[in-house]
C-alpha cells in the first residue's frame, strides 16, 4: 500500500469546488460571485451580500425587498430563548452565541423539513436572527434588557440599535453594514470547511452553522480581532511610537505571532483590510479621538519593516469596533453576524451537490503490527 503524505493543515490543497468565493492570494483579490470585494464595500448592503451569496447574482430592487420584509418578520428571537440566554452565567460571548444557535434549532417552524427550500428558509432566518442574538447578548452583559428589533432599520442598524437601545448615526451604521459586508465570506476558510464538512453528512442547517461558530471562536481564526484590541490596549492609549516600536520588536524577538497580521493564503495586503483602515480613520476623526487608529498604523509600519508581513481584516477591525462602542468580548461574535452569511451559502450548495467529506490521515503511529499483551501481564 503507498503511504499517504499529510499536508500540514492542508496548505494548498483545493478541497472543494465552489461557485461563491474567489481568492487570488498573489494578486489580493477577493470576490464574491465574480463581483470583486472593493465595488461590494463601496456600494452594496450585507442583505445585498446575502442575496448575492445565497443565488449567486445581485437581486432586483424587488428581490431586495422580499428579502428585507423576510428579514423583519424572522428578525426578533424566540421569547424562550431570550430567557435562556439571560438564564446563562456569565462568560465569553462565543460560548453563549454557540449555545444559543443550537438552542435557536428546538423553535425552527420547519423542524422534520429537509427539503432545498425549508434549508434556504433556515439559512435567512438563521442569518436575520444570529444578528439580534449577538445584539442581545452584548446587551444583556453590559446590564440592558433586550430590545425588540425595529422593523423599520436594515440589518446594519438594527444590529446597533438592539446592542446600544439607540438609533446608530449615519456613519456607524455604514461602517458597521461595510464590516459585515468585507466579513460575509471568505472561500474555504477553517470555520466554513468545518461548516461544509458538517453540512456533507447531510446534518441540519442550524448543526453546520453551530459548527462554524465553534470553529470561529479560536484565536487563529475569529478570535484574532479580539486579540488585537488587547494588544492594542496593553500598549496603551497613550503610548508614544517609540513604545509602540519596542513593543511589536519584543513581541517579535520573543517569536511571538502579533494578532492581525499575516494570512494562509493572501501574500499582498488582505482587500478587507483596506476598507476596515478608511473606516478606522473616518470613525476615529468622527470621534474626535485617532489614537487607536495612529497607534494601529504605527504597528502597521513596524511590521512591515521587521517582516514584510501585512495586515489582515482583523487588523483595523479592531479599532473600528472599538470606536464604534462596541464591548471586546463582542468583537469575534460580530464576525458570526456577517459569517453565517457565507457558512449558509456554503452549506446549500454542499447540500446541492453532496459528498460525504471523509480524508485520510498520514500514519504516525507504533509500528504494526504489536503484540497484544493480556491486562495483568502488561
Ligand atoms: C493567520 C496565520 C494563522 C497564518 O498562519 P500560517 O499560514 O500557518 O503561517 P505561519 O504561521 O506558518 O507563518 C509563516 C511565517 O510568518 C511568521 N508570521 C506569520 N504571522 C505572523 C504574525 N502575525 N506575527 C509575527 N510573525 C508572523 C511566522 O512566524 C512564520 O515565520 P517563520 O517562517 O520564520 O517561522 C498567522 O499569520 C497568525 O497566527 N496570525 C496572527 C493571528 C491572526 O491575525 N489571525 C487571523 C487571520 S485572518
Amino acid at each position: 500500500m503507498t503511504k499517504a503524505t499529510a499536508a500540514a493543515g492542508l496548505e494548498g490543497v483545493v478541497a472543494t469546488s465552489s461557485a461563491i468565493c474567489y481568492l487570488d492570494g498573489e494578486r489580493g483579490v477577493l470576490a464574491y460571485c465574480g463581483h470583486d470585494i472593493h465595488d461590494l464595500a463601496e456600494s452594496a448592503t450585507f442583505e445585498e451580500v446575502c442575496y448575492l451569496l445565497w443565488h449567486r447574482r445581485l437581486p432586483t430592487r424587488s428581490e431586495l425587498g422580499d428579502l428585507q420584509t423576510e428579514f423583519a418578520r424572522a428578525r426578533a428571537l424566540p421569547e424562550p430563548v431570550v430567557r435562556m440566554l439571560r438564564s446563562l452565567p456569565p462568560g465569553h460571548a462565543m460560548d453563549a452565541v454557540r449555545t444559543l444557535v443550537s438552542a435557536l434549532s428546538h423553535y425552527d417552524p420547519d423542524a422534520g423539513d429537509d427539503s432545498p427550500a425549508a434549508s434556504m428558509r433556515r439559512a435567512v432566518r438563521l442569518t436575520v436572527q444570529i444578528g439580534t442574538l449577538v445584539a442581545t447578548v452584548g446587551r444583556v452583559a453590559a446590564g440592558g434588557a433586550p430590545m425588540e428589533p425595529d422593523p423599520v432599520l436594515g440589518h446594519a442598524a438594527n444590529f446597533l440599535y438592539v446592542l446600544t437601545g439607540d438609533r446608530p448615526s449615519a456613519l456607524a451604521t455604514r461602517a458597521f453594514d461595510v464590516a459585515l459586508v468585507l466579513h460575509a465570506d471568505h472561500e474555504l476558510n477553517a470555520s466554513t470547511f468545518a461548516a461544509r464538512v458538517a453540512a456533507a453528512t447531510l446534518t441540519d442547517v442550524h448543526s453546520t452553522v453551530v459548527a462554524g461558530v465553534a470553529t470561529l471562536k479560536g484565536r487563529l481564526h475569529g478570535g484574532a480581532n479580539a486579540e488585537v484590541m488587547k494588544m492594542l490596549m496593553a500598549i496603551g492609549e497613550d503610548a508614544d511610537d517609540d513604545r509602540v516600536t519596542a513593543a511589536i520588536k519584543s513581541m517579535l524577538a520573543r517569536k511571538q505571532k502579533v494578532p492581525g497580521f499575516g494570512h494562509r493564503v493572501y501574500r499582498t495586503e488582505d482587500p478587507r483590510a483596506t476598507h476596515l483602515r478608511q473606516m478606522s480613520r473616518d470613525l476615529g476623526t468622527q470621534a474626535g479621538n485617532s489614537r487607536w487608529f495612529e497607534i494601529s498604523q504605527r504597528i502597521e509600519a513596524v511590521m512591515k519593516t521587521q517582516t514584510q508581513i501585512d495586515a489582515n481584516v482583523d487588523f483595523y477591525s479592531a479599532s473600528t469596533y472599538h470606536t464604534l462602542g462596541i464591548a471586546l468580548d463582542l468583537f469575534t461574535p460580530i464576525f458570526v453576524v456577517s459569517r453565517v452569511a457565507g457558512w449558509t451559502a456554503h452549506v446549500l450548495e454542499q447540500y446541492a451537490n453532496n459528498r460525504l467529506i471523509r480524508p485520510r490521515a498520514e500514519y504516525t503511529g507504533p509500528e504494526y503490527p504489536q503484540m497484544f499483551v493480556a491486562l495483568d501481564d502488561r
